[in-house]
Formats: structure tokens, sequence, C-alpha cells
């Protein structure tokens, strides 16, 4: 592309069309002018780009996608790229499928692709699609990295495990447990596990029947682990050994389980000498929030993180996620 501000938009398009941005938040006037060969920059960079045809994106998204493209530009009365028109028939006798991928282009180069689930509640679970309050964390946790350098980390309710995914290949940690407890949550973060650290040596492993799978990323080890919070007790706690950081995102949201959440934390806290609770929460629901955060705040330290500004990651600011530091007040 020859104009460099046309280069900015269409890499900003390209990141928007890979995580799912609503199709009408895509600022397409942006570009100078769209031409045919922009069109095929536009096609080449997003829905023909190999990983999307490897790993694709859910396919009404691609089709509306391509269908408000085809309207702008007829409304504009441009010519259209045979390009634009070949990948909509070809989508178009695609069959509908309701596992896809949403692909998480970083700055640094890498990349995360995780599968997902369209659906906001599916399989009687909310942990099959990542949340903001992730996605914002993700976000913080790329602006620290070294906070995590040489750590052991636990995710609690890591859904599809954008959180735990960011630190294990960004971070050098020592080791990270990424855990959930609901079947098809844990055998979707086994995939993207595999599909974002698999190597050979990937491995199944059982420890008080546990520990699900386990997966090397340069020398730290990354696990799935099937972790109820109503579980977590002190003989499990010193199986586990020392961990220095839990994370937990979007697990504030049920009034039932802010008590087994709780114990959870200060079990870790007590038997694995865990130093510090970083907590993502969306504020869907002020009373809810206060509620958890006054039940915390009688055992724990609260302080609030600034959520950094969107960099990496993209997602919407209403409701808005809040971060919080929770250590022991000692
Ligand atoms: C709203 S989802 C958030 C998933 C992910 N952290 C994110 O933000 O995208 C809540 C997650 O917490 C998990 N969860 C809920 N109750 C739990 C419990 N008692 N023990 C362990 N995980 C639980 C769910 O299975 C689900 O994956």
């Amino acid at each position: 592309m020859q104009n460099e501000d046309d280069s900015n938009t269409l890499n900003y398009i390209q990141k928007q069309f890979l995580c799912n941005t609503p199709v009408k938040e895509i600022c397409w006037q942006n570009f100078s002018n769209l031409t045919v060969t922009v069109q095929d920059e536009i096609i080449n960079n997003t829905i023909r780009l190999d990983s999307v045809l490897k790993y694709p994106l859910n396919l009404s998204y691609q089709k509306t996608f391509l269908k408000h493209l085809l309207q702008l530009l007829e409304k504009q009365g441009s010519a259209i790229s045979d390009a634009l028109y070949e990948e909509y028939a070809r989508l178009v006798a695609l069959p509908n499928n309701n596992i896809n991928f949403k692909h998480y282009w970083l700055e640094k180069g890498k990349n995360i692709i995780l599968k997902e689930d369209v659906h906001l509640i599916c399989d009687g679970t909310t942990g099959l699609r990542t949340w903001q309050a992730a996605i914002a964390l993700s976000e913080w946790v790329l602006a620290n990295t070294t906070h995590f350098t040489a750590k052991t980390v636990v995710e609690l309710g890591s859904g599809t495990g954008l959180v735990g995914l960011v630190i294990s290949l960004l971070c050098k940690p020592q080791a990270v447990y990424l855990s959930d407890c609901h079947p098809s949550v844990l055998a979707t973060l086994c995939d993207n596990l595999k599909l974002n650290v698999g190597c050979e040596n990937g491995k199944n492993c059982d420890l008080l029947q546990r520990f699900i799978v386990k997966e090397c990323v340069n020398s730290c080890e990354v696990h799935v682990l099937n972790l109820p919070w109503e579980d977590v007790c002190r003989e499990f706690c010193q199986t586990l050994g020392q961990v220095d950081v839990v994370v937990a995102a979007d697990v504030v949201y049920d009034k039932t389980i802010f008590e087994p959440l709780i114990s959870a934390v200060e079990c870790l806290f007590k038997y694995c000498s865990v130093k510090q609770f970083i907590l993502s929460c969306t504020e869907r629901n002020e009373d809810t929030l206060d509620k958890f955060l006054s039940l915390i705040g009688s055992k724990f330290k609260i302080c609030d993180i600034v959520v950094p500004p969107q960099r990496n990651f993209i997602w919407t600011e209403q409701p808005p996620v809040k971060i919080f530091n929770i250590t022991k007040d000692t």
C-alpha cells in the first residue's frame, strides 16, 4: 500500500476484523480512496489470510464484514474488486458453525488464536468466549510483563485462557496454571493451550486428579487444571507448592460464587504463599461489585490499578472494566 495513512488504516481494520469487532464500528472512511487495489489488500489481509483460512472466524461475521464493504462501495458508486465477490460467494456456500476462532494480533509480533463460541452463554457456561475484563487485563499484563517474570502464576476461572496464555507466552514466568471447572471450558482451554504453545512433549498429567494437560513454552510449564474454587483446600495447595501471583478476569458476576471464590483465594494466600491477586471485573452492576469488594475487603487490602489504554487489544469500554490489586494487609 503506497500511502502510509492507508497502510495504518489497513492494519487497524485487520486487527479489528481478526478479533471480531462489530462491523459497524469499523472506520472504512479513513481510507483516502477505496480503490480496487485497496479492496484487494483488505481481502488479502483479512478473509484470505492463511491463518484465517486455517482457523476461521465466525462465518456470519465474515459475511457481514464483506457485505458491509460491498454496500459502502455500491453507495459510493466505486468499482468493486472481483476478489470481494469471489470471497462473498465462497463464504455463502460454507455451512454455519458455532465454533470459530478469534485472532489477537499483538504488538510484539506474537499472535494468540483462541477457539471460542459465538454465544454469551453456551452449554450452561459463560466460559466459552473471551470477556472484556480478560482482554483489558491482558493489555495490563503486556504493559507489565516483568511483573510475572520468573513467577508462578495461577489463573482462576480462565475460560478460553487469554490472560494465562498472554502471561505464558510473553512474560517469561516460571510456571502457569490455567484453571476452570466446567468440562466444555476445560476442553476448550486444553485446545487453546495446544493451539498456542503446543509442542511434541505436551503431556497428559494426573496429580490429585486435577491436572489435565501440561505443555512447555520456552522453559515455562503451562498446565490446565480442573479447579472448582470449592475444592481449593490445604491439601491441594500443599501439592501445588509455592505460587506468587493469582489472576482472574470476569469471575465476579454471581453472588452465590463469592464465598467459594474468596475462600479459594484465602487458601492460596495461606498455603501457597501467594503475595498478590490481580482481579479484573466488568462493572455491569455496581451493587454486585460493591458487595464483592466489601466481602473481600474485610480480609484483604484492595487497591485500584489503572486500566491501560488500548494498544494491543480492542474492547468495549462500557460497561467499564476495573482492575484491582489485592494483597494481604501486613
Ligand atoms: C464470565 S467467565 C470468564 C472467563 C474468562 N476469565 C474471561 O474473562 O474471558 C467465568 C468463568 O469462571 C468459571 N467459574 C465459575 N464458577 C466457578 C467455580 N466455582 N470454580 C471454578 N471456576 C468457575 C466459569 O466456568 C467461567 O469459565
